[in-house]
């Protein structure tokens, strides 16, 4: 819930004159809803695309205050599901979640199915055993082909906002897992394609080493994105790691 319509369309503006096409980097950039729109309409779609922060998974009806894959249609490429303060603070279960992960699929709507453990669940060791039952709550009823499409988000929740990200060997261990489970549920070749990137206070100081740890695929950085040098750094880490990687 940070910058209102203005200060957003002002924000991409001068994001468009900083950064160049980066081959094999995609931008994709997550406005409050409000300003999804107008930035649907503003944005270069060559150079960034726009996800939503959060959807509703019934496609029409009476759902006061709720916006739907099927109105996002044509306007989000991707929406972020299941975030950490969607689960934490607005009550969504993982139910809620495969939901919405279904109804961006059936939408052409790309899920970035978030998921990660708490600071409690992590000292009582069971970041594998949450990751698992995300895994397998967010994703139930899709075919392999629609998770090897989509994007999975491994953010430890006592990462977010804090200051106070993930090792990258702890964020290996994580993705290994996560892939693991994906391998188990729908095969080799979904676990093998689908993007899992990690979120967590990434910075302009961290962002390399995630990009160069086994099994990440980007980043979902928070604050760090609404500072303009700050992401555009960020960006040009992806586009040095992706160069690497080629
Ligand atoms: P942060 O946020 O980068 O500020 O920790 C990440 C997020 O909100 O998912």
């Amino acid at each position: 819930m940070n910058l209102t319509v203005h200060e957003s369309s002002l924000y991409l503006h001068k994001l468009g004159q900083k950064l160049k096409p980066h081959r094999n980097v995609e931008i994709v950039l997550a406005p409050n809803l409000l300003a999804l729109q107008s930035l649907s309409v503003q944005v270069e779609r060559k150079l960034f695309k726009l996800a939503a922060q959060n959807l509703y998974w019934k496609d029409e009806g009476a759902f006061t205050g709720e916006v739907s894959a099927h109105q996002l249609r044509g306007i989000a490429s991707y929406a972020i599901i299941g975030h950490s303060e969607r689960r934490h603070i607005f009550g969504e279960h993982d139910k809620d979640v495969r939901n919405k992960v279904q109804a961006a699929v059936r939408n052409s709507i790309t899920p970035i199915l978030c998921v990660g453990e708490t600071a409690h669940e992590r000292a009582a060791k069971e970041t594998s055993g949450v990751l698992h039952d995300q895994i397998v709550g967010g994703l139930a009823n899709l075919t392999a082909e629609e998770v090897a499409g989509m994007v999975i988000a491994y953010e430890p929740v006592w990462a977010i906002g804090t200051g106070d990200n993930a090792l990258p060997a702890d964020v290996e261990q994580a993705v290994h897992v996560i892939r693991r489970q994906i391998e188990h549920l729908y095969g080799r070749d979904a676990a093998h394609n689908v993007r899992v990137i990690y979120g967590g206070s990434v910075s302009s100081q961290n962002a390399a080493s995630y990009l160069n740890t086994v099994g990440v695929d980007g980043l979902l950085p928070g604050g760090s994105s609404l500072k303009l040098d700050e992401f555009k750094a960020i960006v040009d880490a992806a586009f040095e790691a992706g160069k690497k990687q080629s």
